[in-house]
């Protein structure tokens, strides 16, 4: 790398720059905070060559972060315990064989493309049928000034009859892979996301790390196209699908005892109060209150 430019490549270089900082400032806050110091021409010049210099360095900085998110991701997803195993092959079966069979649901919709709550009440019903403690859960939050209110759906199945582990809790999410698709995504962050299984099966801690995983990655993918991410994106917003409080919903499945379960008993549902801070230390669950 040259240490000092020619006088008319720096003039080049710092018409482009100036151009770069018009677009960063453009893009917000974030990109602010990097670049503000640099008004003055002296320090611009100063500026302007570490940049130059930086401009190798942030190419195998970014090699760098993308091979390691990959690393991550393997071995979040690789690690499984048993219990995971055998929930996962369970619901990928019942998922398909729904697939197979172009069941219909109570909305007469074809069960598997155009009706995931139907979808997910039948593969959790199997699940419960299999033996295990699973329920349908629906997580809501209000806004803040991070992140705009929402609600969300997905599956988890609770285990608490190990004294030693405490209570074991894995979420299972039928369209994992979409939630993190990006249309104008880099093709590093595209690569990532066709890592992800279409069916998430997974503990609490689990999904925590391949949400940290995509979220800074999406948040890097961003910033290199220069392009603001939206707050849906980030890191807390994700969190609170999954992580944040649910209400869990249990129910029989629809169709594995023939078409007169159509008419099924209303659901239980039980308020599941999630606190974020201790479901890091693995135990997180903290009342459940009878609502039906
Ligand atoms: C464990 O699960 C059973 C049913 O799945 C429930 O009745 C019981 O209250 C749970 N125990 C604890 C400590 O959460
Ligand atoms: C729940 O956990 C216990 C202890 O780890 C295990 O023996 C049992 O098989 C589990 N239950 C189910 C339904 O997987
Ligand atoms: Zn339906």
């Amino acid at each position: 790398m040259a240490r000092a430019a020619p006088a008319t490549a720096r003039v080049l270089l710092a018409a482009s720059f100036s151009g770069m900082v018009f677009g960063f400032l453009e893009d917000g806050h974030e990109f602010q905070e990097s670049y503000g110091s640099s008004d003055g021409s002296q320090e611009n010049d100063a500026f302007l060559l570490d940049e130059e210099e930086e401009a190798g360095d942030q190419e195998e900085e970014d090699k760098r972060f993308w091979e390691k998110q990959h690393q991550l991701l393997q071995a979040t997803l690789y690690r499984t315990s048993s219990l995971e195993t055998r929930i996962r092959s369970l619901t990928r079966e019942a998922v398909k064989e729904i697939q197979r069979s172009e069941t219909e649901c109570g909305c007469r919709k074809p069960m598997a493309s155009g009706c995931r709550s139907c979808l997910m009440r039948e593969v959790s019903g199997r699940l419960s049928n299999a033996g295990y403690n699973s329920a349908m859960c629906k997580s809501k939050w209000r806004s803040s000034p991070d992140i705009p209110s929402g609600e969300h759906s997905f599956l988890d199945v609770v285990n608490n009859s190990s004294l030693k582990k405490g209570e074991v809790r894995v979420i299972i999410e039928l369209n994992f892979r979409d939630e993190f698709e990006m249309a104008r995504a880099s093709n590093e962050y595209n690569d990532l996301v066709q890592k992800l299984p279409e069916v998430f099966v997974g503990k609490v801690e689990r999904l925590q790390s391949l949400i940290k995983i995509l979220c800074s990655a999406a948040k890097k993918c961003m910033k290199e196209k220069k392009m603001h991410m939206g707050p849906w994106r980030k890191q807390k917003y994700m969190q609170a699908k999954w992580l944040g409080p649910c209400k869990r919903t249990t129910s029989t499945p629809l169709l594995a005892v023939g078409d007169s379960a159509r008419l099924r008993p209303k659901p239980k549902e039980s308020m599941l109060t999630v606190d974020l801070l201790e479901m890091v230390h693995n135990r997180h669950c903290m009342t459940v209150v009878q609502v039906v």
